[in-house]
């Protein structure tokens, strides 16, 4: 059978989708596999305890209860009026933004938010000039590498990224040497040919970062966003990750929110990956695309999500839950992963990313003799899943980038017992690696 264009580029098979495959698979075998690759949130019981129980309470009144009129019903292609509402009040009640609902729009997971928004600032743009049209291309800037491995493949034609490589700083965390902290290289940013030269549609970052657990710190994005001002171009922020919910970000910094910013939301990461809710807040003109493109897409975005984040964000459930129990959760996660790999490799060069969020530890194995896609099949040989660095770098040329093929990234959404046991491998191999060469 024969695809398009279109067909071709979102089927063709990527390392990612590879690796995909092997995360699949290995979840499928019946040989016990420590997963240290996935995305998937963890399955907290107290954080579900409240969503079953909100489930119980939706499902009320049979015919007229709120989950089958949910369910029975498409929304408008904007998304769910109650969810929009209950973020509105909610946002404008813990954050200084003023919204109405015409500044809120909801896609199936913020994936989908991605692929809209690259495709909408990024690819081909034309212009209408007296001597008639003219055509040229626009990339999205992501301001730090590395970078959500997510956003690689979403334009439509072509890959419109373009990024910057960090100035990499050694670090200390919770008083213990070993870590390091990326930071955004203005100088490279700010003298950047395709910024001066119109080439950039907008600017986009996850705050905290995956893979990294990188926060980027207040000063640097109010350098973005007036580096986004300068050029009349959206900044957009990932938050998925971020305050209020899931709020496993652990620096006190703030989350600004203004006109030119377009900030993104998702459901996943408090633990509902599988109800594909993803929020958008933007200018009213974003969202009118975006509820258009919707329509195109998706007719309208799912509604069951939003039934149930609908009660949970009207009495502040859901902070309440990302404060008390997400947050500490993973901060405890961190905490313990970082003892286990210092007890394993601290006296080699090994380097852990400062955790300052997300649910994922990025490892830097300084002059590894080998790189770490080599290293993920020699982790995967012994029942071990990573992922290596090499996919994280999209919009940069890695080809001779030593430290774009020296680090993995490691989830600790795991029980304690697989942490221990991945960990335990990583050591090993790493170990030797580092020995013998
Ligand atoms: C930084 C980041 N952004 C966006 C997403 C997409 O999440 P979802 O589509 O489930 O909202 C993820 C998922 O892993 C992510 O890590």
């Amino acid at each position: 059978m024969k695809f398009s264009k279109f067909g071709q580029k979102f089927t063709q098979t990527t390392g990612i989708s590879q690796l995909m495959d092997d995360m699949g698979n290995a979840l499928k075998s019946d040989a016990p596999i420590n997963m240290l690759g996935g995305g998937n949130p963890a399955r907290i019981d107290a954080v579900n305890q409240v969503f079953l129980q909100t489930l119980k309470t939706l499902t009320e009144g049979d015919f007229a209860s709120p989950a089958l009129d949910s369910v029975a019903n498409y929304s408008n292609p904007q998304g769910d009026a109650g969810l929009i509402k209950a973020l509105v009040e909610f946002f404008n009640r813990h954050y200084d933004w003023q919204l109405t609902p015409q500044h809120i729009a909801l896609t199936n997971g913020s994936q989908n938010a991605f692929f809209y928004l690259f495709n909408l600032f990024g690819g081909e743009f034309v212009e209408e000039l007296e001597s008639g049209e003219s055509t040229h291309n626009k990339a999205i800037l992501l301001p730090l590498a590395p970078e959500y491995i997510g956003y690689s493949d979403v334009h439509i034609e072509g890959k419109h990224f373009i990024a910057s490589k960090p100035y990499i700083e050694e670090t200390t965390h919770d008083g213990k040497e070993g870590f390091f902290k990326y930071r955004v290289d203005f100088d490279a940013l700010e003298n950047l040919p395709e910024l001066k030269q119109g080439k950039i549609g907008a600017i986009c970052c996850s705050r905290p970062t995956n893979p990294t657990g990188n926060v980027l710190t207040d000063t640097e994005m109010m350098r973005l966003a007036d580096i986004a001002q300068q050029y009349d171009i959206p900044l957009i922020i990932d938050n998925a990750y971020g305050a209020p919910f899931p709020n496993i970000i652990y620096p006190q910094v703030q989350l600004h929110w203004d006109d030119n910013t377009i900030l993104c939301f998702s459901l996943s990461k408090v633990g509902l990956p599988g109800v594909r809710t993803g929020i958008v807040v933007a200018h009213p003109q974003v969202i009118e695309a975006i509820s258009a493109m919707n329509a195109i897409v998706n007719l309208a975005p799912t509604r069951f999500g939003a039934t149930i984040a609908t009660p949970l964000l009207q009495d502040d459930t859901l902070k309440h839950l990302s404060d008390t129990v997400i947050q500490p959760f993973y901060a405890n996660k961190a905490k313990y992963a970082i003892e286990q790999l210092q007890a394993e490799l601290g006296d080699t060069p090994m380097r852990i990313h400062k955790p300052e969020g997300a649910i994922f530890l990025w490892l830097w194995f300084k002059d590894l003799p080998i790189s770490t896609t080599e290293l993920y099949q020699r982790l995967k040989a012994e029942n071990t899943l990573v992922v290596p660095s090499e996919y994280f770098f999209p919009g940069l040329d890695i080809s001779d980038y030593p430290h774009a093929h020296q680090c993995i990234r490691m989830s600790i959404a795991s029980d304690d017992d697989t942490l221990q046991k991945g960990i335990s491998v990583i050591g090993k191999i790493v170990r030797e690696l580092y020995t013998n060469g």
